[in-house]
């Protein structure tokens, strides 16, 4: 068995935070984002993944090397211009001659793979699709199911009066599991999407395409600020289980300074007196200065924060500067090396 993960996207809706930093290896819990995939084909035994790429593949392929530090083998292939999601697939086809599980780069799950590739196996089908229950489902693939989980309808991105006609809440969770004769639907060298072309091909052709309906497992895509940041304190309150999270053993934290159990900082930081870091993520060598408070944020490394500044529900990225006294505020996003004089309020 074999994964392809689909990680070429432009990342546009997470931006400033991948200008720099391409969405599958922005900061998750102060690891690269896709550590946390890797981590459940590998529980899965899939240990053979390809990386399939084009949006700052050089730095994917710097940060994520050739997999052993994670116990997987990866390799990267990088199309000269996005092929999309379906024609991402095709163009790695070399590599795809087995049943694969194709996962979307940038959605956050706990689920376990195995059992949803003994549900296809079941089933014998072509395709599964993994669909996740949401309450607001207009931003994604709309997924109708029969009383066999057969899947029926597929609707990418339905426009608000579409949605009223339809009569379902679970979505694709972009986790597919295909067999290779789905490789015969789409065309060579051609952009195609899986979403619009290659899933309403599949149902025309009454193939058998199968729908596995998640429950108590954690899902999210983490492709914006806000889910992003909702999915670090998803962490932190404990809704995500099994991934393990070492904290920073050499975080220098002054005794009058107030870290809650709840936050996570890495090596190298350091929390000066009377600093409050509440139910936050702190990555490597920041400094947080006399009296500033972090509270509900995400820090990426080497930004520093300096004395009496506020952070607050916000996404700071790396090397940034908050001068004295700043106030950032609710929802703010700040890219790698923004620098906010002191006393500047968002
Ligand atoms: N290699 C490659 N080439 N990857 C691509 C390309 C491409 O041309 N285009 C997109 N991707 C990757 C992105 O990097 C991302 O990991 C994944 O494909 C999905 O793209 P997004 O841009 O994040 O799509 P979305 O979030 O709007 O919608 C998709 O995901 C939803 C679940 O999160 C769709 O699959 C929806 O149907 C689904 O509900
Ligand atoms: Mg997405």
């Amino acid at each position: 068995m074999h994964a392809l993960i689909l990680a070429g996207g432009k990342g546009t809706r997470l931006r400033p935070l991948t200008v720099y930093t391409p969405k599958p290896i922005v900061p998750f819990l102060n690891r690269p984002f896709l550590l946390y995939q890797l981590e459940i084909l590998q529980r899965a035994g899939i240990e053979d993944i390809t990386l399939s790429l084009s949006y700052q593949p050089d730095k994917i392929e710097q940060i994520l090397g050739d997999g052993s530090e994670y116990g997987v083998r990866l390799r990267f292939i990088t199309e000269p211009s996005p092929m999309g999601t379906g024609g991402a697939y095709k163009f790695a086809a070399h590599d795809v001659r087995d049943t694969t599980v194709v996962l979307n780069g940038d959605i956050l799950t706990d689920l376990d793979i195995s059992a949803a590739i003994a549900f296809h196996r079941a089933k014998k089908a072509t395709a599964t699709i993994v669909l996740a229950p949401v309450e607001n489902p207009s931003a994604y693939g709309l997924v109708e199911t029969g009383d066999d989980d057969r899947v029926l309808r597929f609707r990418e991105k339905p426009s608000a009066e579409e949605l009223a006609g339809l009569r379902t809440n679970t979505i694709n969770a972009g986790i597919y599991i295909l067999e290779p004769e789905v490789l015969d639907l789409i065309p060579e060298g051609q952009n195609h999407s899986f979403e619009y072309n290659v899933f309403p091909d599949l149902l025309s052709s009454e193939k058998p395409f199968y729908a596995y309906i998640l429950k108590d497992e954690y899902w999210r895509d983490i492709g914006n600020p806000e889910s992003y940041l909702q999915g670090h304190h998803d962490f932190l309150s404990g809704r995500i289980s099994g991934f393990e999270i070492e904290t920073g053993g050499r975080a220098e934290i002054s005794h009058t300074a107030i870290v809650d159990r709840n936050s996570i900082i890495d090596d190298d930081t350091i929390v000066k007196p009377n600093a409050r870091v509440i139910n936050s993520v702190i990555g490597k060598g920041v400094l947080v200065e006399e009296k500033a408070i972090v509270e509900n944020s995400v820090v990426w490394s080497h930004t520093r924060i300096a004395h009496g500044a506020e952070v607050r529900r916000a996404v700071v990225g790396r090397s940034c500067h908050i001068g004295k006294n700043v106030s950032v505020t609710d929802g703010a996003v700040l890219g790698d090396k923004t620098s906010l004089t002191d006393y500047t309020k968002t």
